[in-house]
């Protein structure tokens, strides 16, 4: 027997089966009523991979949840003395961090003064194989910096650049509120594309566009299922 639904009907009693929270026969069933993930192509070497993230939102959560336990959400300064607006914080054996000294990578938290929490087996595992949908095989971050969007937040147009290995892809993972993403090009003058993100939407660059100028519009507000009034974005990368 085939059931078909139509996209808005599935996410919306997706929603209301992750409501029930705990129902995981019925949140399957649901899921697998949802249209399938889908590549979009941005250029040769970055992509968009709809929904690939969709079936991991409950347990991305929870290890959101747990790392955050150990080292909360922050608004860094920037070296020119500002403070951002967008909350960070950082799993795995590296952390981005900001402050008046400059950008760069450490392996403790300046908070907490202890490691970041290890990266999640989830985490390693999603990102490695959304870097492998992308066609970047072999892929294995290190680092992952955790963003926390409020409604009104933006993260102005930057590259990812503090990386020791620019071979390595970036892998990019959209959880909770849809927000517009920023991608631009390899000068800060190209005008950017806008692309709606939502959540368990992941995108990928590297090669050529590794160092392409990328950022987030201000968040409109919401209400996510799972995420609340927020959007949490997760930077794969491999920083050491
Ligand atoms: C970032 O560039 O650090 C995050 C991008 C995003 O939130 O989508
Ligand atoms: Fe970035």
């Amino acid at each position: 027997m085939s059931i078909t639904c139509s996209p808005v009907r599935a996410r919306t009693l997706r929603r209301y089966a992750q409501f029930r929270s705990g129902d995981r026969a019925l949140e399957d069933l649901l899921s697998s009523l949802e249209p399938a993930p889908a590549v979009e192509q941005l250029s040769g070497a970055a992509v968009v991979l709809r929904r690939f993230a969709r079936d991991k939102l409950s347990a991305l959560v929870a290890a959101v949840n747990e790392i955050t336990t150990g080292a909360p959400f922050r608004n860094m300064i920037t070296p020119g003395g500002f403070r951002m607006s967008v909350g960070m914080t950082n799993c795995g054996r590296a952390g981005w961090v900001t402050d008046r000294k400059g950008y760069r990578y450490e392996p403790i938290d300046p908070i907490t003064g202890v490691p970041w929490p290890p990266m999640p087996d989830a985490f390693r595992h999603l990102a490695a194989s959304a870097a492998e949908a992308a066609g970047y095989p072999g892929f294995e971050p290190d680092a992952c910096l955790i963003n926390l969007y409020e409604p009104g937040t933006r993260l102005s147009l930057h590259r990812d650049e503090n990386e020791l290995d620019l071979t390595a892809p970036i892998v990019s993972v959209s959880l909770g509120l849809p927000a517009v993403f920023l991608f631009g090009g390899n000068s800060r003058s190209d005008r950017p594309r806008r692309i709606l993100l939502e959540s368990g939407d992941v995108v990928v660059w590297g090669g050529p566009d590794r160092l392409v100028y990328h950022g987030v519009a201000p968040l409109p507000d919401g209400d996510d299922p799972l995420f609340g009034n927020r959007r949490i974005n997760l930077t794969f990368r491999k920083a050491l």
